[in-house]
């Protein structure tokens, strides 16, 4: 079994040094025209330096209109690419790869946002407070938003990043289209999972065929229903793994959000070995999911993943690939003051964000 501290390959010829990742998470500190901060460069410079080998940004709009969150980071426009390229090269020459988290938020892009009704795979309500009816997207806008997907990740490339990751993930708008709930379409982008799953696969070889090799395309899979995500089923979702890797994926990033939880549809199983036997080993697996600890970190290996990604315990220990292989060492945890937080490059608007999360934040 390899070490954390071990390096890994991806096929397209990136290394990472080591099998520790930050995952994507939102902070909310972008400009509102979707260009990078300072805030949020420092906050995603200082985990590179802390060594995370691989390191994600937020889930990035692809275009104006898949925004889902205020502050969030754009990758549609050319004008946001100088600020881009400038963090590329930051996480560049602190030794790490850096990704760009690709997004559409589908029926979570809300019109207070974007101007302009949501649009999913289909037309469906949910009993939701504030719930928008999406229109389901036209041909026309299929297409479109295949050319946004791969004109950001083309974009990423421009500005010096090492690869992107698409969201497809958590019930957004690429996982709407997976989901048999959410997705009712009976052209071809709908019906059976190798139709739900066209959009994902049409994305990943068209921008591959753009972006050429040395330019890592992953992408990350909620393997079933949690959160906004529904209408997912294991064994659907671990061929749509496979068939990604077909397509010419470099990773396959599950986000399990407790790794300990056994299966919904087979609570005997685990989703990790299932979805490692389906990818060829070439592929590597990341898993997210409460991890904490280095033994957190090992056992999460020892399931069949490849690389580990932190949310939580990156934001509240930005060195954790450098201090776990400490003896005894033990990450901190939450929750922190917003003044804390600060020296951790965590500003007040990121801090604020996370109040909506158990046990992160403390009164100042
Ligand atoms: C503050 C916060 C923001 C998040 N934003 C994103 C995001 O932008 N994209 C994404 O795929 N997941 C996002 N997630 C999920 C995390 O990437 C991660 O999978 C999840 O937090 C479980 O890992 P953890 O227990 O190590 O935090 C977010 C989670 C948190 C706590």
């Amino acid at each position: 079994m390899p070490k954390l501290t071990d390096p890994v390959s991806f096929r397209c010829g990136l290394v990472s040094k080591n099998r520790v990742a930050l995952a994507a998470l939102t902070n909310q500190q972008s400009e509102e025209d979707g260009t990078l901060s300072r805030d949020e460069e420092s906050w995603l410079l200082r985990r590179a330096a802390g060594g995370f080998g691989i390191v994600t940004t937020c889930a990035s709009h692809v275009s104006a209109s898949g925004k889902g969150f205020d502050g969030q980071l754009g990758i549609y426009a050319d004008g946001q690419l100088p600020r881009l390229t400038e963090l590329a090269s930051g996480i560049r020459e602190r030794g790490a790869l850096g990704l760009v988290q690709l997004y559409h938020g589908g029926v979570r892009s809300p019109s207070r946002l974007t101007g302009t009704q949501p649009l999913s795979a289909s037309s469906f309500q949910e009993a939701r407070e504030g719930f928008e009816v999406p229109r389901a997207a036209t041909l026309q806008e299929i297409s479109g938003i295949i050319e946004d997907f791969v004109g950001a990740g083309v974009r990423a490339k421009r500005a010096g990043f090492a690869g992107v990751e698409l969201h497809g993930a958590h019930g957004y708008l690429l996982s709407q289209f997976l989901s048999r709930e959410m997705n009712t379409r009976t052209d071809e982008w709908g019906g059976p999972i190798e139709s739900r799953a066209r959009i994902l696969r049409e994305i990943t070889r068209r921008l591959r065929a753009a972006v050429g090799e040395g330019f890592a395309i992953g992408v990350r899979l909620s393997p079933e229903d949690y959160g906004f995500a529904r209408g997912l089923d294991l064994d659907e979702t671990v061929a749509v793994a496979a068939m990604l890797a077909e397509d010419g994926v470099d990773f396959v990033h599950l986000s399990l959000w407790d790794f300990r939880s056994r299966s919904k549809k087979r609570p005997e199983e685990h989703a990790l070995p299932l979805f490692r036997a389906a990818v060829p080993r070439s592929v590597p697996l990341v898993a997210a999911g409460k991890i904490w600890t280095s033994e957190d970190a090992e056992e999460v290996l020892a399931l069949g993943a490849d690389v580990v990604a932190l949310g939580r315990a990156a934001i509240l220990n930005p060195d954790w690939p450098i201090e776990h292989t400490r003896e005894g060492w033990q990450p901190r945890r939450g929750p922190l003051t917003p003044a804390e937080y600060a020296e951790l490059a965590v500003s007040p608007r990121f801090a604020t964000y996370l109040k909506r999360f158990p046990n992160m934040v403390a009164q100042d």
